[in-house]
């Protein structure tokens, strides 16, 4: 088997996905018309012409702008249920998908209105196409800490469902100590705490992350390689990073993908993990995320094992669980 045929026949888990991040062009029209939304957009290609970014920042601006056409409880239902239905043809078998709950209710659309329209259509992925999930609530870190408690106080209502918190939106300037008593309290009322570290911040946010917001995995880390300590310390204590080189490449952390750190997370012995981030923005989805790296970085068959294992190591199902799904992933790549 191939590498790329592979990678489309693997069962892997999706870590690092906003769900805002999923919203593809011509759904972006289609809701805009239904919701009577003014975009600067008429066609497919006037959005797409949009996503040409030079740093995280220039993402981000239209990012928000975007989501603006979410206004009503299908309308994130629709969007969640065509994200599960594309990454059920990746061989996707679990997802643990963020949400931006701040980025609605600033311009008054309700935290349930938002939360029910995605657990519904995580309700009928399950149904419909066997995939789990979990969901991670973010805090947006350019905003003030007492908004992030006035998230996470809606949040506790829905425990069952929110599984953890996480931490994103523009990192320069925002280091993690600055949510240190909200991962705090989420952490004491049982969300998980994982959060956005050096994708453009530097290696001192990571540190920030582990030892401030004591965090279960790095979204990124790829600015964790500038010092072989931090490198040595994710190793050694085995925090996952879920990283997204199509991301990275569009966002302009790195010129090349060639140049991209996941294939010395591996040697190093780090659960590195290959996601999608924003799909629809950074021109892919998880598999081509997988095939895109591995070209650039001559990955080989071993390689992609290790990372759909990881994929499964690093998410937050129980031990059985990882471990069914690790036999799935040796089924298929022919070891077993
Ligand atoms: N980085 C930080 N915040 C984000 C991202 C990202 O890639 N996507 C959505 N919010
Ligand atoms: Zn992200």
């Amino acid at each position: 088997m191939n590498v790329d045929a592979l990678i489309d026949k693997v069962p892997k888990a999706e870590l690092h996905l906003h769900i805002e991040g999923t919203l593809e062009p011509e759904m972006m029209l289609a809701l805009a018309n239904r919701n009577s939304v003014t975009l600067p957009y008429k066609t497919v290609q006037d959005v797409k012409d949009a996503f040409a970014f030079d740093c995280l920042q220039d993402f981000l601006d239209v990012y928000y702008h975007g989501m603006s056409v979410l206004v009503n409880e299908q309308d994130f239902y629709d969007l969640t249920y065509a994200y599960l239905s594309k990454v059920h043809a990746d061989c996707v078998t679990h997802v643990e998908i963020f949400f931006d709950p701040q980025a609605h209710t600033d311009r008054g659309v309700a935290f349930e209105t938002v939360h029910d329209g995605i657990c519904h259509a995580l309700e009928a992925g399950l149904r419909d196409f066997g995939i789990t999930s979990r969901l991670i609530m973010c805090f947006l870190r350019h905003l003030p800490e007492e908004h992030a408690f006035e998230a996470l106080n809606c949040a506790c209502k829905h425990k069952e469902t929110i599984y953890g918190v996480g931490l994103d939106s523009s990192e320069k300037g925002y280091p993690p100590a600055g949510f240190s008593r909200v991962f705090a309290e989420a952490r004491k009322q049982g969300f998980v705490p994982v959060a956005h570290a050096g994708e453009e911040g530097p290696v001192e946010y990571v540190e920030g992350a582990l030892d401030d917001l004591q965090v279960k995995r790095i979204d990124h880390g790829n600015r964790a390689f500038d010092d072989p300590k931090m490198i040595a310390r994710l190793a050694k204590e085995q925090t996952p990073l879920t990283m997204c080189p199509l991301s990275n490449l569009r966002l302009k952390g790195i010129t090349d993908l060639e140049l991209h750190p996941l294939k010395r997370a591996l040697e190093a012995g780090i659960v590195a993990t290959v996601n999608s981030d924003d799909p629809s923005y950074f021109g892919g989805y998880i598999n081509d995320n997988y095939k895109a790296i591995a070209k650039a970085l001559a990955l080989s068959e071993e390689d992609i094992i290790q990372l759909a294992k990881n994929s499964f190591s690093a998410a937050f199902i129980d031990d059985k669980l990882k471990q069914k799904a690790h036999d799935q992933v040796d089924a298929i790549s022919g070891l077993k």
